[in-house]
């Protein structure tokens, strides 16, 4: 089984705090280190509340570079856009933040530019930042016909074009997503959740490990590093 280590707290503002503090953390470490940081950042309800927090962090935001570790394939001022999040957050701070979508009707292709974009960064990120789903999905590795292109994608292949099935109701339409690949390629690993059924799905999903049926199970189950999951109510 994986080294997965869990931290709890009481309120979503508490939670904010700490995990903002770990990731100006991580982003510091990497300026030390390498002069600059590349950080994937999730989409969904749960980072806005960090992103908040982690804004007010004194930081070189200049040589940071953000981008959605998935993104789901609409104009960039759709509400559903999850660099459209990122950049509202963080433009403001001088932080580069990189998006990944092109306007292009056919998913699997505009998963080929993603992943063609995505070759202009220095890799490994820094931070790969994970949420998930109650369908127990992570980044836009979802359940469907290309459940196995994201698994199972060579090391080389960072993004891929993805069509949930079933189409997830918050936000019912295709996306580019990080494979499994390249999100294990991350310096640092951390997931956020919210919820008692998340956080009893992902424990399932984490002891069943290879056998999880669920995307996430499947994704952490190859997983060699230790990672921190934050968790609130
Ligand atoms: C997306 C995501 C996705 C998200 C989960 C959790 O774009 O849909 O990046 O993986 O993290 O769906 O979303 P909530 O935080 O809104 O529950």
């Amino acid at each position: 089984m994986i080294e997965a280590e869990f931290w709890d707290y009481d309120s979503v503002d508490e939670m904010a705090a700490a995990v903002a503090g770990d990731i100006g953390f991580i982003i510091e470490s990497a300026l030390d280190a390498r002069g600059s940081a590349l950080l994937a950042f999730p989409g969904g309800s749960t980072p806005q509340p960090i992103f908040a927090e982690l804004v007010k962090a004194k930081l070189n935001w200049k040589k940071v570079t953000i981008f959605p570790g998935d993104d789901r394939l609409v104009a960039m001022d759709n509400e559903l856009s999850n660099v459209r999040g990122i950049a509202k957050a963080f433009l403001p701070t001088g932080a580069r933040v990189f998006p990944i979508t092109a306007p292009i009707d056919d998913y699997k292709l505009a998963g080929n530019s993603a992943d063609a974009r995505l070759a202009d960064l220095p890799w490994p990120p820094d931070l790969v930042w994970l949420g998930m789903g109650e369908d127990g999905h992570t980044a836009s590795i979802f359940a469907g016909p290309d459940l196995e292109a994201a698994l199972d994608a060579p090391k080389a292949r960072r993004m891929v074009g993805v069509m949930p099935d079933p189409l997830p109701v918050e936000a019912p339409v295709a996306r580019v997503t990080l494979t499994r690949a390249a999100i294990l390629q991350a310096r640092t690993i951390l997931i956020t959740i919210k919820g008692q059924k998340k956080r009893d799905l992902l424990e399932q999903a984490i002891e069943d490990g290879h056998s999880s049926k669920l995307p996430i199970g499947r994704v952490l189950a190859e997983c060699d590093q230790p990672i921190d999951i934050h968790w609130c109510a």
